[in-house]
């Protein structure tokens, strides 16, 4: 299973844009693709070669735009198809690439598939969502939908209550209701899937992020269903798309790859220890030097060996999902952060912010199916002009408040500093894509994993030892072959084979 991956995905950077607060350009309180278009520079300057936009179709909004209503058109408060296609070919004239959300598992209540679907009279759309044959039986281990329409029967939820799931069939059925992925209806689900891949792809997109790919195929405990559904996508984009570049949320990295996507992200939930090291009572990040990587380090190298293809798992700054990584680190705290994520094999994702340590904005009331996920989604802080430069519209006309902290950072001002936590993520961007070996591919061998965590990164022609020291306390490092080629946070040197590094620094020596 070693497929190639699209040339660019070797070296790519990305930057994930919410666009509801980005960049808001015709003065209506919430971001645009216009928005996006004024900012590629900003991100490209910063050393992003990539950008992932969360989904930006039709949609009533009951989770900020997860629960599509049409697939094919852009949701007018960000522009029209035409505007969008302009960001892709912006972006490529200035050698970007751009990520679509495509979320294949859901739709929203107010799709017309599932308006059809709704009706007692069979139609095109009856099979499009799992209904039972019953209203009195509910789909078993899933939320349903029930008593609101003439249809005698309840539909399964995949996340919220108004995002009923897609008919992509049952692993094994085994209640007269249950399809199985050979049955008609599944198999309609599953080429309308494709044709919307089409659609963007067509118009100049280079990849998907998938939402939740792997909640596709039901009562499939060990996604042998779903991953034969994803070989199926992935046989038509080799046939019609293969430079396309999918980008699974699944968390199961050996799952993914056999499904055809080309990298996994390390979920914050589930099994992989990520919030050891981010986001927890003592994060393995913070200078205390209480935490523990331990337990990250184990999932990490098993997913990594189960996997064969080496720049499979990408691991986030955050998203739009979590608490942003300011809530729980600083200072030195974050860049030293910065240098594990930049040095990780997968490609990197920095959510918009996180490079200036935005910080969660506490105690706001939910905004579109955020909930506690409100405060990580605030508008960009681009100056320190009205609105912090997002927008200018009227404050309370915002369309989440912004951090209203009189420290707050911003783009600009970080910009004007090389001390700042953004002018130290460029410089690590500007490493990596100097140095092979750090790079997504690059193999990955850990040689410690408590204070500090020690790592190689490996290309053909290349070795480089990374040496993260969260902690304050100094630390030495014996058996170090080579030359400091980089340094964040405080000073370190190599000294008769031993590497002696501040607290709160990280080093990267090549060999
Ligand atoms: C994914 C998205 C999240 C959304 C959910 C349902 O986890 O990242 O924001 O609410 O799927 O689509």
């Amino acid at each position: 299973m070693n497929r190639k991956q699209p040339e660019w995905l070797d070296n790519a950077v990305f930057y994930e844009i919410y666009p509801q607060s980005f960049n808001d350009t015709n003065s209506d309180g919430i971001g645009d693709f216009q928005g996006i278009i004024e900012k590629l520079d900003y991100i490209k300057e910063l050393g992003c070669n990539a950008i992932w936009i969360n989904p930006c179709f039709d949609s009533p909004f009951g989770d900020a735009g997860y629960d599509v209503s049409d697939y094919y058109r852009a949701a007018p408060r960000y522009g029209t198809n035409e505007d969008l296609k302009r960001l892709f070919d912006e972006a490529h004239s200035r050698g970007m690439h751009v990520l679509l959300d495509l979320v294949p598992g859901h739709t929203s209540v107010e799709h017309k598939w599932f308006r059809e679907s709704m009706k007692a009279e069979k139609n095109e759309y009856t099979d499009r969502y799992v209904w039972t044959d019953s209203i009195w039986e509910e789909p078993q281990g899933m939320g349903c939908i029930r008593g609101i329409s003439d249809r005698d029967g309840s539909c399964a939820v995949n996340f919220f209550s108004h995002q009923p799931a897609l008919n992509y069939g049952f692993y094994k059925p085994d209640r007269p209701w249950q399809q199985s992925m050979d049955d008609e209806g599944p198999k309609a689900t599953l080429e309308e899937l494709k044709n919307i891949m089409r659609f963007w792809l067509k118009m100049g997109c280079d990849g998907f992020r998938v939402d939740m790919a792997g909640s596709l195929v039901k009562h499939d405990d060990e996604s042998k269903g779903t991953i034969k559904l994803w070989q199926n996508v992935r046989e038509f984009l080799d046939r019609e798309f293969p430079e396309a570049a999918m980008v699974s949320e699944w968390g199961e990295p050996d799952k993914s790859i056999q499904g055809g996507f080309h990298m996994d992200f390390l979920l914050h939930f589930g099994p992989s220890h990520y919030n050891d090291l981010f986001r927890c009572e003592e994060p393995y990040f913070s200078s205390r030097g209480k935490g523990s990587a331990l337990e990250f380090v184990k999932k990490y190298i098993e997913n990594y060996e189960k996997s064969d293809r080496k720049g499979l798992i990408c691991i986030p700054s955050g998203n739009h999902d979590m608490y942003r990584l300011a809530r729980s680190l600083s200072g030195d705290e974050l860049k030293v952060a910065f240098a594990f994520l930049l040095s990780m094999p997968g490609a990197p994702f920095i959510y918009y912010g996180d490079e200036i340590g935005m910080r969660y904005v506490e105690n706001l009331t939910s905004v579109e199916g955020g909930y506690g996920r409100t405060g990580s989604r605030s508008p960009m802080q681009w100056d320190k002009g009205v609105n912090a430069g997002f927008s200018t519209a009227p404050a309370e006309k915002l369309y989440i408040p912004l951090d209203s902290s009189d420290d707050r950072p911003d783009a600009e001002s970080q910009i004007a500093d090389e001390k700042s936590l953004r002018s130290e993520i460029k410089r690590l961007i500007a490493v990596r894509m100097r140095n092979e070996a750090l790079q997504s591919c690059g193999e990955i061998e850990f040689i410690s994993d408590g204070y500090p965590l020690v790592y190689k990164r490996k290309s053909d022609a290349q070795t480089i030892t990374v040496i993260i020291n969260p902690s304050a306390e100094k630390c030495t490092v014996e058996g170090v072959k080579g030359k400091i080629i980089y340094t964040v946070g405080g000073s370190a040197e190599i000294k008769d084979g031993s590497c002696f590094a501040d607290g709160t620094t990280a080093v990267y020596i090549e060999e």
